[in-house]
């Protein structure tokens, strides 16, 4: 049985929702799946030989990745590399369909720039706005960013971009991989 490693960073929870859909996923189509916080890998390890295939998701934060992001990845670049792996951006850009491809996603293109590690697959998904979560200074900052971007701008907004039957599709997916 073909083993996937999830590994992810996530600031308001929702890639981690990501990750987990992606596990179930993973595990119905014949597979095993573990998922990781970045943060506990780099605290507690990661068995690397346990793993198949290794995805890895991040959520767009103001038009970049966090810098843990890139931090892990310069730390574990050669595991990394070592197996066939993914990685996916979140991001609420990604709810039009153009900017929903590889191609068409300048925040994956932005990945590829500052990331030292090649992914050998690329996935974007779309993400969650989620304003009343967001403390004011993030709420105003975001509202400007979705204004420029002509997304929603109503500050009592919960909106999920994400498309849960095209992450079960990616979940699949990953086992080809292997
Ligand atoms: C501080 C902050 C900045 C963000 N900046 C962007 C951005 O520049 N472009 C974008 O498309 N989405 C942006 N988003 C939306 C996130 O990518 C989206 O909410 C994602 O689902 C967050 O995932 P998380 O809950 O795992 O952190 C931002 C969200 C936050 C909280």
């Amino acid at each position: 049985m073909k083993s996937v490693l999830v590994l992810y960073m996530s600031r308001g929870g929702h890639t981690a929702r990501i990750a987990r859909r992606l596990c179930e996923g993973i595990v119905s189509a014949g597979g095993r799946a573990e998922m990781m916080d970045i943060n506990e890998a780099s605290h507690e390890g990661v068995e690397w030989s346990r793993y198949d295939v290794v995805a890895f998701g991040a959520p767009v934060l103001y038009g970049t990745y966090d810098k843990s992001v890139f931090r892990f990845i310069e730390a574990h670049r050669t595991a990394l590399e070592a197996k066939p792996n993914s990685f996916f951006n979140v991001s609420v850009v990604a709810r039009t369909p153009e900017k929903a491809t590889v191609a068409g996603n300048r925040y994956l293109q932005k990945f590829l720039q500052l990331s030292p590690w090649r992914p050998r697959d690329l996935k974007v998904i779309a993400g969650k706005v989620d304003y009343p979560s967001w403390p004011w200074h993030e709420r105003f900052m975001i509202g400007l960013i979705m204004k420029m971007t002509h997304g929603p701008t109503d500050k009592t907004a919960v909106i999920d971009y994400t498309d849960w039957d095209d992450v079960k599709v990616y979940a699949s997916h990953l086992l080809t991989l292997a």
